[in-house]
Order: C-alpha cells, then structure tokens, then sequence
C-alpha cells in the first residue's frame, strides 16, 4: 500500500501519552476516594466537522482516564472550548462564553477551563485570553491535540496558573488515538487534515496547516470498524478531498479511495465534503455516476459568481467554467442534487459582482445553499485589500441571496411530489413523534408515516407534501 509522506505519530508518543492518562486516572481515583464520585468534564465544540472530530478524540481520551461526561458546564470539573475561527462570529461567541464561566471559576477554584482548536492558532487570540481570561487553566492548538494528557498532568503538577503550548508546525497525521464515538448510523470520517488552496479571505490554511492524507488503508479499517458497529452511511471529510493522495509517492486518487470503500460490507451510502471546483476530476464525477453506494449529492462551494471577485479570492475558476463544470456534473448524474457555498460583501464586491452570484443561483439551481457575510480574518491577504465593503451594503446582499437561494430551494423541492424516494431511516421526526425521518441519496430530509420497525433501514417512501427545506411522504414498504 501506498505510504503518506505525512510523519505519523510514533509509537513511543503513544506509549508516552499512555503513561500521562494513567496518571490522569490514578489521580481520578484518589479523587474519587475524597469526593465519593469521579471528575465530570464537558466540551463545547465551534466549527466544523473538524473540530467535532478532535473533540472525540479528547472524549476518547477523559474515557480513558475514567473522567464522566457532565450533564452540563455548571457541573463539570473540566471545561473545554473546541474553537473556530472561520468568522468573527465564531471568535465573539467564545470570547462571551469565557467571560460568563469566571463566575464559575470564582465559585469553584478548582475547575479547570482549556480552550484548543482553531482559535488558538492565531498569536493575537492566545494574547487577548492571557490578556483578558486568566482564569483559564489551559491553551493548546490543533497540531497538538494528541498531547493533552500530558498538558493536563503538567498543568496539575505545576504552578502555573495558565499553561500555553500551541504548535506553528503542521500536525503529523495521528492513528490510533482513543475515540469516544458515539455509534449511529451514520458517522464522519476524516480523510485528509489541513488546506494547500489559500483563498484570500479563509484562515483555515493558517489554522490546520499543509494537507496530510490518511493512508487508505487506515481509512478503510476505520470504515469495516464503523460497519461492524452499525454504522450504514460514512461522510469522507476534508477541507479539499481531491487534493485526497497528492501528498503520497504514489499517488492514489480520491476517486480510486471511493472505489475501495464502495466495497466494504454493512456500508449503504457514501457521501464526502468539500469538492474545490478547480480540483473535481472526471474521474471523480464517473465514480459518482457509477459506484452504488457513492450518493448524488455534490457540495461544490462557488464562493462568488464573478470571475473578478473569483480572481481576488484565489479560487483559480472563472463563473463560465464554474457553470461548466455544473453542466457537466448534472449530464452525468442526472438525478444529482447539487449543495454550495456563497459569501456575500469580499473586498471591492459590486452590485454587478453580486448579480453575477445570483446569476449561478439562477443557472446552477441548487438544492440548498450555506450562505455567509465576509469577515475579515487576521493575517489573510483579503484583510490588505482595498474597498471593504459596508455593513449595510453585506446585510441588504445578503437578505437578496438568501430569499433567492431559499425560492429555489422550494422550487426543486417541489419536484419530488408523487416521486417514490429511497429513505435511511434515522429515527422519529424531531417535531412530530408520531412520524419517522431519514434522508434520501440526495440528503433531502423525509418526514414520514412508517412503522417503527424500519429504524435503520432503508425504505422507499412516496413523496406526499413538499417544502423549502423537507419533503413529507408515506413509506411503501
Ligand atoms: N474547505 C471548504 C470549507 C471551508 S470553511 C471549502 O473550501 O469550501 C466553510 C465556508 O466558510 C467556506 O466555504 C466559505 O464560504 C466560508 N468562509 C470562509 N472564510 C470566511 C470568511 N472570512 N468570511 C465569511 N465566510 C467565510
Ligand atoms: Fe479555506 Fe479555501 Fe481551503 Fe476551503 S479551500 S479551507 S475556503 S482556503
Ligand atoms: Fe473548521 Fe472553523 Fe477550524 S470551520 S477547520 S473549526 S476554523
């Protein structure tokens, strides 16, 4: 098999971490022996599905200290923050709920409050908290996650009041941390870390470093363990899955990747994200049209419709290839259903450049769309640039978008009634217990009238009532 050039962790590290989670545990004892129950902790995670991710890992790891899940934050011993740094949205909301838990820490001392993650790998984040948080207990960042045990017992043994070890360097790509997944029918699986593509505006580069790949053979032992386990549909994650390989001597391609996963037994559907427009293969569009279990949903971020804005934005696409691209994707795969991003107000956005991104809308015919304001983040070459535009100007942008993408997404809606539809079925309707809902191939989510007894299955359901955001419908089997 081929080998990623991304240095793995070595099994010295993870002995290493071993002995500091014994520790960990042994002093979880001597807790509980005081105290009559064992420490709580509770994460909160921003962002992405990246983030989630790490934060099983952390899960992994306080399991095998014997620390328990708390029921809430008001209860926990541990606190931590997973943080984004994707908007300033993102930022302001942990900087809030840091200030709300000195109050805690005033109440008792003992807690100990980490924040790690995105956030944390900027050096003007890691100033403000010293600055403006010392009540928190530890720092870390996404390279060293791997290394909290350790972190953890230095901060106990020490005397520091908060210990900060954030890394510059990029990660290694870490096989065989603990895992606190919580088994579903459907769970993620990371494929690739980090992001080569610099768009001027996204910190995510500077924040998860160059791409790693996983070596494919330890993607597929992940997804027959995730099989084994009742898991029916797997999400390939990766800020830029076709980069998938790029970085191994001999380079295997994410649509080869597809092509062995679709093989793994118990596995139903496979879904992945993100696609870069520029990188989508041929290949990977045929591996969609033709592998059973690879579904007909495409996330493809735009970003903008304007080939200037595009340009600015270093996305190496114009909107004519961009719709291309499209045209191409939906004769292939004509039952496609086709997801994006889009970001309204980057630097020097005119009422021409905006109505050239309603113009895709229009052309593409999305399904859904994430839709964002442009936030200017620390250390991107978007924050140099010229013309930013006003508050008001992103906001009236944004509302038009929105009420276009959401018209749209009704009207391809609408095109599912009286359709008969293949449901994974997830379990009862949030809303309504007395109904079951799942998701078809194109991730439409399906409200239904059903029996029980199909939790877990799939099931053809006839399409009866269609909204902007859901289907509603009656199973046939
Ligand atoms: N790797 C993925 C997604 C990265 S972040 C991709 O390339 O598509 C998810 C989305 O957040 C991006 O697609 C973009 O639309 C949005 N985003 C990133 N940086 C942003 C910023 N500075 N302001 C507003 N939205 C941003
Ligand atoms: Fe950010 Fe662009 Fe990388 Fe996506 S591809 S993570 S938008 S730099
Ligand atoms: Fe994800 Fe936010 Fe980091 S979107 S990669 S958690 S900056």
């Amino acid at each position: 098999m081929q080998r990623s050039k991304a240095k793995q962790i070595s099994q010295d590290e993870i002995l290493m971490q071993q002995y500091n989670i014994n520790s960990l545990s042994q002093m979880n004892e001597d807790f509980f022996k005081e105290n009559g129950r064992y420490q709580s902790y509770f994460i909160q995670t921003f962002g992405c599905q990246m983030n989630e991710h790490d934060s099983e890992n952390l899960a992994g790891m306080f399991d095998m200290m014997n620390i328990d899940l708390a029921d809430s934050m008001e209860e926990a011993d541990i606190i931590i923050f997973n943080t984004c740094a994707v908007r300033e949205n993102a930022e302001l909301k942990v900087y809030g709920n840091l200030h709300a838990l000195k109050k805690l820490k005033v109440k008792n001392p003992d807690l100990i409050i980490a924040v790690c993650g995105c956030m944390m790998q900027q050096d003007h984040v890691v100033d403000e908290i010293k600055k403006r948080f010392p009540h928190v207990s530890l720092v870390f960042g996404t390279h060293n996650l791997y290394k909290f045990p350790e972190l953890l017992l230095k901060y106990l043994s020490g005397d520091s009041k908060t210990l900060i070890d954030v890394w510059d360097i990029d990660g290694n790509v870490i096989e065989g941390l603990p895992s606190a997944r919580r088994y579903d029918l459907k769970a993620f699986v990371n494929i690739m870390y980090g992001c080569n593509n610099f768009c001027t505006y996204c910190i995510v580069p500077y924040t998860r470093g160059r791409e790693r790949s996983r070596n494919p053979e330890d993607v597929i032992n992940e997804v027959k363990d995730l099989a084994r386990n009742g898991v029916k549909e797997i999400t390939l994650l990766g800020q830029n899955v076709n980069s998938y390989g790029n970085d191994f001597d001999n380079k295997v391609s994410f649509a080869k990747l597809l092509t062995m996963l679709n093989d793994i037994q118990g596995i139903e559907r496979i879904r992945f994200m993100t696609s870069h427009p520029k990188d989508i293969s041929e290949e990977l569009i045929d591996a969609v049209a033709n592998l059973d279990k690879v579904c007909e949903s495409i996330h493809l971020p735009v970003q903008s419709g304007s080939t200037a804005v595009l340009k600015k934005m270093n996305r190496h696409y114009t909107k004519d290839q961009y719709i291309e691209l499209i045209n191409k994707i939906k004769t292939k795969v004509p039952n496609v259903a086709l997801t994006t991003d889009i970001m309204v107000g980057f630097p020097g956005e005119t009422e021409e450049d905006f109505l050239d991104t309603l113009d895709v809308l229009e052309k593409v015919q999305y399904d859904s769309a994430f839709m964002f304001i442009y936030s200017v983040r620390k250390g991107t070459v978007a924050e140099n640039m010229d013309n930013h535009i006003d508050e008001s100007v992103k906001k009236d942008r944004f509302n038009r978008l929105l009420s276009k993408a959401n018209e749209i997404a009704e009207l391809k809606n609408s095109k599912y009634m009286d359709e008969i539809v293949e449901v994974l079925v997830e379990g009862f309707s949030k809303k309504d217990k007395t109904r079951l809902m799942g998701r078809t191939r194109q991730n439409k989510l399906v409200n239904f009238i059903g029996d029980e007894s199909m939790i877990g299955s799939l099931v053809n359901v006839k399409v009866t009532e269609t909204k902007s955001f859901s289907l509603n419908g009656i199973a046939l089997d």
